[in-house]
């Protein structure tokens, strides 16, 4: 593998994908993509970032997100640790600061850092010494999410660059389509949105994309279907008629996906609601969807992430001050 220079990265932390250049999503994607070799290979263990500790501190629950994070720092030789609020003094009434100062104190490298509401990553990253990355704040930002699909996308399709995006469902709620819609734009591609009026968020028209509120139009010659689940657990009061009406106008099934590219990827963050946002006849096709793929890319982009971090010209300066 190509030896890395601390140039090559730099950011301190990762907490959005606003901020990031082609340059380093590229750089990014190119470290995940040897990373993609090593975990298909049997021998999965590397030294890079042997000596080094990583907090994982999960505020809400999480299966792959969290998973993936603690192989991707097992497998470059780290000391992870997984902290959950079930067990932690959280439950005490401990604030997300004093949480932080107490893991800070322990000298940990890298902090991960999910968290429900919006900007408390933000927040956190701003009191303690190591790197910080954000798993998923509230519905602000979800950077390796869209950092997985876009390496998903890229080895399907070859480029990022001219694709038609189209992303579809709860975009108000959902972290990942914000992350994703600007990591898209910055690498070229088209993005629509689609979605009824209440699941969208006001000001969507601003962040570039072409809004749409049916289906048959947004999937149109689409290359990309990306599905995002209802997020029952940040709405207050009732944003669809029913799961029944939602999936006859929104949900994806073979009649929608014939609207778009023939070849057209299916992809979806997970967990996925089976019947609510889509049918489970497309979510297993083995030709079409690339669900199960990009939770083995979450693994390669969270290595990439964490070695990025750890190795950057930014670390190494705030090291020295
Ligand atoms: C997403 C999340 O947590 O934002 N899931 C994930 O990280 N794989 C999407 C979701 O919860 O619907």
């Amino acid at each position: 593998m190509t030896a890395l220079r601390p140039t090559d990265f730099p950011h301190r932390h990762l907490l959005d994908i606003e901020g990031l250049s082609s340059r380093d999503i590229t750089t990014l994607l190119d470290l995940a993509e040897q990373y993609v070799d090593l975990n298909r290979g049997f021998e999965k263990k590397l030294s890079r970032l042997h000596g080094r500790t990583q907090i994982n501190l999960f505020f809400e629950t999480s299966t792959r997100t969290r998973t993936s994070f603690e192989l991707a720092g097992k497998r470059l030789g780290a000391d992870v640790i997984n902290m959950s609020v079930e067990g932690s003094s959280i439950k005490k009434g401990e604030t997300l600061i004093d949480t932080a100062m107490t893991l800070n104190a322990m000298q940990p490298d890298v902090m991960v850092v999910r968290h429900h509401d919006s900007g408390a990553v933000d927040l956190l990253a701003q009191k303690v010494d190591g790197a910080v990355i954000n798993a998923g704040d509230g519905s602000h930002a979800h950077p390796t999410q869209a950092l997985l699909d876009a390496l998903t996308i890229r080895r399907r399709k070859k480029t990022l660059s001219g694709l038609i995006v189209a992303i579809c469902g709860d975009i108000m709620h959902s972290r990942v389509a914000r992350s994703n819609i600007q990591l898209l734009a910055i690498m070229g591609a088209l993005v629509r949105v689609v979605a009824p009026p209440t699941l969208l968020p006001p000001a969507i028209d601003r962040l570039g994309v072409e809004v749409h509120q049916n289906m048959r139009e947004g999937l149109r010659d689409a290359d990309i279907v990306m599905m995002l689940r209802l997020q029952t657990e940040r709405m207050q009061g009732s944003f669809v008629p029913s799961v029944r009406e939602y999936f006859h106008f929104y949900g994806l099934d073979r009649k929608k996906l014939a609207l778009a590219k023939p070849d057209a990827l299916i992809m979806h963050p997970g967990p996925m609601n089976r019947g609510v946002e889509i049918d489970t006849e497309v979510a297993d096709d083995i030709h079409r969807s690339a669900i199960r793929e990009q939770v083995e890319m979450g693994v390669a982009v969270r290595m990439a992430s964490l070695e990025l971090l750890t190795h950057s010209s930014a670390a190494r300066a705030h090291r020295a001050a």
